[in-house]
């Protein structure tokens, strides 16, 4: 088996990403670092538009025709994946990082029996004979909480509704036990109280199977309730990272605070605190201010100082895993 890898599962350095189009290049993504250790579930919050998905098809190396990595590493498990080939590429993709889409649709063919479809995974990636990816097929639909498991692998997905369908998605990411698991907005298509659901199944799944997790989604109050670290975007950089107790009791970045008042809190009293939307409107990639992106929509911004050259990720004094991308975070 050679040596045992106890590093983090993932970690982006410096990564910049860019789409390239007819007229130009988008930097969608730039000089972004998060890591995610083994067991740890990371959130990734920001406005539409930030570059959340960017990253998590970056980790998959699945940008599309028009999509490149302009700088930085993406590492699994200590490797660059830029330095593998194809071939292994598929092999991780296909059994040890797993993402989960917004539309579950997305992730289902509509044509095969639910069983089926669980059990290919495990049996094309994984080499496990029929009769063991049925039964893990079965132990998955259960711990997915899904009611008469034998009938559920026998049925195609239109027979299920929409939060069935993603309980399903997420018991066909973990037949290979991936050690990392993407979430890309997963409850978004769900209404409020599914949603709730689907999320405490996904902390429990983790904890059982000690998978490592990246959870995107723009609702802050999930992450806040789900996650052990977060990483905050703004415009394509991250602005804010640190372990959620540390960001939400000492949020360091004015768009981190804005944010917060932005959205509703789990078990929030809307009329104790009223949501604040932050005024002024999103850079686009190819239009945003000189020196700190949130500078033309910030309260504490100082001519002069906030609108020259890049602004740098800054170590928070005295706690090395907490960093704001603020030169005035004091
Ligand atoms: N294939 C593409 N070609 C050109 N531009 C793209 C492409 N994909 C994404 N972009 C641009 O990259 C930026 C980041 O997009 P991304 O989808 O990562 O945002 P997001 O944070 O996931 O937003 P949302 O919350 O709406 O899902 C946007 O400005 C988007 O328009
Ligand atoms: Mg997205």
């Amino acid at each position: 088996m050679g040596e045992v890898y106890d590093g983090p599962i993932l970690e982006i350095d410096g990564l910049s990403i860019s789409f390239f189009t007819r007229l130009r290049e988008i930097p969608a993504v730039m000089d972004f670092s998060v890591s995610v250790k083994p067991g740890e579930a990371v959130g990734l919050v920001g406005e539409s538009g930030c570059g959340k998905s960017t990253v998590a098809l970056g980790v998959m190396q699945d940008l599309g025709v028009n999509g490149r990595v302009v700088g930085g590493s993406i590492k699994f498990k200590g490797r660059d994946l830029s330095q593998m080939s194809s071939a292994e590429l598929r092999q991780i993709r296909g059994s040890e990082i797993a993402m989960i889409y917004q539309e579950p649709m997305a992730s289902l063919n509509p044509a095969m029996r639910i069983g089926q479809q669980l059990m290919e995974v495990p049996m094309i990636h994984g080499g496990m004979s029929k009769r063991e990816a049925h039964a893990r097929a079965l132990q998955l639909v259960t711990d997915v909480k899904l009611p008469d498991p034998e009938r559920i692998l026998k049925a195609y997905p239109h027979q299920l509704s929409g939060g069935q369908q993603q309980r399903i998605v997420i018991a066909m990411a973990l037949m290979s036990e991936p050690s990392l698991l993407i979430l890309d907005e997963p409850t978004t298509a769900l209404d409020v109280t599914v949603e709730a659901a689907i999320i405490d199944l996904v902390k429990d799944l983790g904890r059982k199977y000690g998978t490592s997790m990246l959870f995107i989604s723009h609702n802050l109050g999930l992450v806040l309730d789900t996650c052990d670290r977060i990483c905050v975007m703004y415009s394509g950089e991250a602005v804010e990272r640190g372990s959620i107790a540390d960001v939400f009791d000492g949020m360091r970045h004015p768009y981190t605070q804005a944010l917060f008042r932005s959205i509703p809190l789990p078990g929030a009293d809307k009329t104790a605190r009223p949501l604040v939307a932050i005024p002024g409107n999103f850079p686009l990639p190819h239009e945003r201010p000189e020196g700190c992106n949130f500078g033309p929509r910030c309260d504490y911004f100082v001519a002069g100082r906030c609108d020259q050259g890049a602004i740098p990720m800054l170590d928070v004094p005295e706690n090395t895993r907490h960093a704001t991308r603020c030169i005035r975070h004091d």
